[in-house]
């Protein structure tokens, strides 16, 4: 068995997408030490951003992985600036990147237009990402769908650094689940639910919403023209969306969901109920974890000296490959 990594990035408070997408599907994956899960600190300075919500969401967000079924004794949970090896590697790779690859990326070209001016960091981004992922020799990459072109990315490095200067890393694959990989946003389906909506967005569900918050913003979704409830998300966006995610948290598929509901209100309310039987357990796990401060620390110390070594190999092996020490 390989190698696993993914992180979040404590860009705004998670989301139901954030869940679905990737995080739920990690807990299933926990192999020791080699499967690594965390909080990509670093990436959220590459937009506008305030120090003290970054340092807030950093420990809530590796409180709400826990809450979610990860295991510090069965899996490595780190915060990615606690292991300064990323870093380092991560300048090797943006002497292997190109500025075209970059400014092609889908998310760059996107986020940079919504800005005045764009961070070399926004830019950067995926070559870090990069680096998160060739440090421990990771095979498998359990992402949503909008992580996929940062993943061949990563691919196209490790195999060009690896054709120019010699085996290095392992060529890493995104994982996708089969139901939720693409939560939409509630109130705009054709939109991909993001944590960096603004806080109030009626469309967006966060893990930590309280219940009746769940329950409205899921109650005034957008529906789509017509009445039948079938899964069709070219057609039917909105009711495609809502099926997904009961399918999602009932380990389903929507079209099995679609034959037993007869009416758009009897979607939502089923919807709801989906969502919160998994909402609800979770957040009385995190009151818990968060209550204790003293444990994540202790957990964050003890997955940063594991990370740590896990990484040295490779990243010795790389400053010896581009010639930086005798190889
Ligand atoms: P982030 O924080 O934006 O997203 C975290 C994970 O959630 C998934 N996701 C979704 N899945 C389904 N539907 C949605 N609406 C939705 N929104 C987000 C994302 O695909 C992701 O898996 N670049 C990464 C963080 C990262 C990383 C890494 C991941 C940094 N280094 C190394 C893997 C490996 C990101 O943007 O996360």
């Amino acid at each position: 068995m390989g190698t696993t990594l993914s992180l979040v990035v404590p860009s705004g408070p998670l989301t139901l997408g954030n869940l679905l997408g990737a995080i739920r599907n990690w807990s299933g994956e926990q192999r020791g030490p080699e499967t690594l899960y965390g909080v990509a600190d670093l990436h959220a300075l590459t937009l506008e951003h305030d120090p003290a919500a970054v340092r807030r969401l950093t420990m809530e967000q590796v409180a709400l992985l826990i809450a979610a079924g990860l295991d510090p004794d069965r899996c490595t949970i780190f915060v990615q600036s606690q292991v300064p090896l990323h870093c380092e590697l991560h300048w090797l790779l943006e002497a292997t990147a190109y500025d075209g690859e970059l400014r092609r990326m889908i998310q760059f070209k996107e986020k940079s237009a919504k800005q005045a001016s764009v961070r070399s960091a926004l830019l950067a981004y995926p070559v870090l990402m990069a680096a998160d992922i060739l440090l421990y020799g990771v095979d498998a990459v359990p992402v949503g769908e909008d992580q996929r072109q940062h993943l061949e990315l990563a691919r196209d490095l490790a195999i060009r650094f690896n054709s120019r200067y010699g085996e290095t890393f392992v060529v890493p694959r995104a994982v996708t689940p089969a139901v939720g990989a693409r939560v939409m946003d509630l109130q705009d389906p054709e939109t991909k639910m993001s944590k960096s909506a603004a806080l109030a967005a009626p469309g967006v569900i966060r893990l930590l919403d309280p219940p009746d918050v769940v329950r409205r913003k899921i109650t005034r979704a957008t529906t789509d023209n017509g009445t039948d409830v079938v899964y069709d998300p070219a057609t039917k966006p909105g009711v495609s969306n809502l099926l997904s995610i009961i399918a999602a948290c009932t380990d389903t598929r929507p079209e099995e969901i679609a034959t037993g509901i007869g009416s758009y209100r009897q979607l939502k309310e089923c919807c709801a109920d989906a969502v919160l039987s998994v909402l609800t357990p979770l957040r009385q796990r995190y009151a818990t974890i968060a209550a204790d401060p003293g444990y994540l620390a202790g957990v964050l110390r003890h997955g940063a000296e594991l990370a740590a070594s896990l990484g040295s190999p490779t990243l010795a092996r790389a400053k010896a490959a581009i010639g930086l020490v005798p190889a």
